[in-house]
This record gives C-alpha cells, structure tokens and sequence, in this order.
C-alpha cells in the first residue's frame, strides 16, 4: 500500500478533523501517502485532490466542521457517478479510501465498494443513527450543545411560566432529544421512535403543572415535525403559554468534546489499519468500548437499537 485518500461527506460534525488527523497521521507513520479530496464524493468527480502531509492536519484536533469541507454530490449517486469517481481514484494512483461520514455517504462507499475500490468507512455524524456503531462522531458534542442552549431556554421558560418545545436534528433517529433530553430533565420527548399522542403528553404537562411545576422543556426530535405545529397544538391543549425553538446548526458546530476527539482519534487510527491489514469494505465501529471493522454491507444493513431504558427512565425521573 504506496497511497490512499480521505472524504468528508454528508452533514459535518464535531471530530471529522480529529478523525482527519488520525487518518493522515497513522498512514504517515506507516510511510503511505494521503491525499485529501475536498468537498466530499463532489470533489472526487472534481478531481478536487491534494496531497496532505503531517503539517496539513496541525492544530486541527480541536476544531469543529471539516478542513476538507464535504457536500452531498447529486451527480455520486448515478452508476456514471461512481464509475467516474472510482475511474478518478485510479488515475491518481489512491490504491484505498477513507470515506468519514452518516450513512449515506457509507452507502455510496458500498457502491464504490462493488466497483472494485478498497474502502474503509467511519461513521461520522450528529445523528447517532448508525445501527452498527454504538456511538458516531459528533453525537457526543451535538448533545453538549443542545445541553448548554437548553439551560439558557429554560431560565427564559421558567421566568414567564411557559411551555418550551426545543427541536433538535437528527434525522428519523431521536437520540439527540433522547439524551439531550433525559440530561436536562426534559419533561416530555417526542421522538420517532416512541409515536406518543399529542394529548397524552399535555395530560402529563397538566399533571406536573398542578403539582407545582412553572414550567415545561419538551424535546422534540426533527423527525417528528417542526416545532411550530406543536407549540400551536400543545397550548390549545394546555391552555399555556407554549414558545418554540429550533436549535438548528449550532448542534453541529463547535469544538468537538474529548469523547468525540477519542473517538474519532481511534477510528482514524484503526481505518488505516485495518487497510493495512486487508481489511476493506468495512467500517470501523466502536462496540462496548472496542473498535471493530465490521463488514459495510453488513453494517448498513444493522438495524439501530433504541435506548428503550433511558426513555422509561426519564419518564420516571421528570415527573
Ligand atoms: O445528518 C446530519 C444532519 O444535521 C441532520 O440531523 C439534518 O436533518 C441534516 O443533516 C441537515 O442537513 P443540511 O445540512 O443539508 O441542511
């Protein structure tokens, strides 16, 4: 192995450059060749390619958003998009790829995958929606955001004695409401994976309300809906006052946490291991605590298991 290559794709998120750093830095040590491709599977139709040395991945580790910036390609897509691309990797002599992004950027891998290129995926995004990894990078500092702007909202929701609904990203997965949610408290959640009538929810607001409660956080997960609707819903239902904000990007900005900096530093590390040791068409995955390659096929395939507890239990704990 003389020369491989490394992607962002898809929606940035916090520890992409960590993960960057550890790619170039781990391949440099065993004396193979980086090249960086800008701009996601985009710039590779592009031939939007760089070679990158130890000095292009300094001072990163701590950085938010990706040095190599990412899209989501329209033309990646179609079979002339692949074979294009994997043509492209050919020319420049990237014998293997690292491709860190959520799951549709994984899913192009597979494509490229079955045209013959040597891939290694890294499951980067705020999403936590990979069902084969138990974390993604990104997750960790997403949730931190979401945290610290939610405390602010409540100071504001508790001062005028109001319901608050934050929306939070996150795809068809509700981990972002989930554990943002049960850290701070949040009254209610209403996430994809747990359909809860509208109403039964504002009967628990009334019950807390009775008992003394001046106000209320309701989670919602972007996979639900926009937050608007249901403040609408929730105040003719409760008869309070119910405001709504949606946290939008600031959740995937920001410097990345120090799980998401070790996670990412790890999976960097263990993809250009696992090229070095034959292992490609897989995605390095983070099991209880380990780091496995598992077959990409195999692992897009993986269904993703909710937090069932954590849901029962913030239940419990925020009435
Ligand atoms: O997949 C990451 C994510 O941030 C989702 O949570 C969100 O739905 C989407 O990307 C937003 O994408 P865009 O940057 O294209 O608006």
């Amino acid at each position: 192995m003389k020369r491989i290559g490394v992607l962002t794709s898809g929606g940035d998120a916090p520890g992409m450059n960590a993960a960057i750093r550890a790619v170039v830095r781990t391949a440099l040590y065993h004396k193979i060749e980086v090249y960086g491709i800008n701009r996601g599977y985009a710039g590779l139709l592009d031939k939007d390619i760089t070679p990158m040395n130890v000095y292009s991945v300094a001072s990163i580790l701590d950085k938010g958003g990706t040095i190599l910036r990412t899209s989501r390609s329209d033309f990646f897509p179609t079979e002339a998009g692949q074979k294009r691309a994997a043509e492209v990797l050919k020319e420049y002599n990237i014998e293997a790829l690292v491709v860190i992004g959520g799951d549709g950027s994984l899913n192009g891998s597979l494509c490229l995958k079955r045209l013959g290129v040597e891939i290694v995926g890294i499951p980067g995004t705020i999403d936590n929606d990979f069902g084969a990894s138990d974390y993604t990078i990104g997750f960790d500092t997403a949730v931190s955001t979401a945290i610290e702007a939610i405390g602010k909202i409540r100071d504001t929701t508790f001062s005028h004695n109001r319901i608050n609904v934050v929306q939070v990203m996150g795809r068809t997965c509700g981990d972002i409401a989930l554990y943002a949610g049960f850290s701070v408290g949040a009254e209610a959640m209403i996430i994809p994976e747990k359909p809860t009538r509208l109403e039964e929810i504002c009967e628990r607001l009334l019950i807390g309300k009775d008992r003394g409660k001046l106000h209320s956080i309701v989670m919602l997960a972007e996979g639900c809906g926009g937050y608007r609707d249901y403040c609408k819903k929730i105040e003719e239902l409760t008869q309070v006052t119910t405001k709504g904000t949606n946290l939008g990007y600031i959740q995937r900005g920001g410097a990345p946490s120090h799980f998401d900096r070790n996670l990412a530093s790890n999976m960097g590390y263990y993809a250009v291991e696992a090229i070095i040791k034959g292992q490609t068409g897989t995605v390095i995955c983070q099991r209880d605590g380990k780091y496995i390659a598992v077959n990409l096929e195999d692992a897009l395939n993986t269904p993703k298991q909710f937090n069932e507890e954590m849901y029962e239990i913030a239940k419990v704990l925020s009435i």
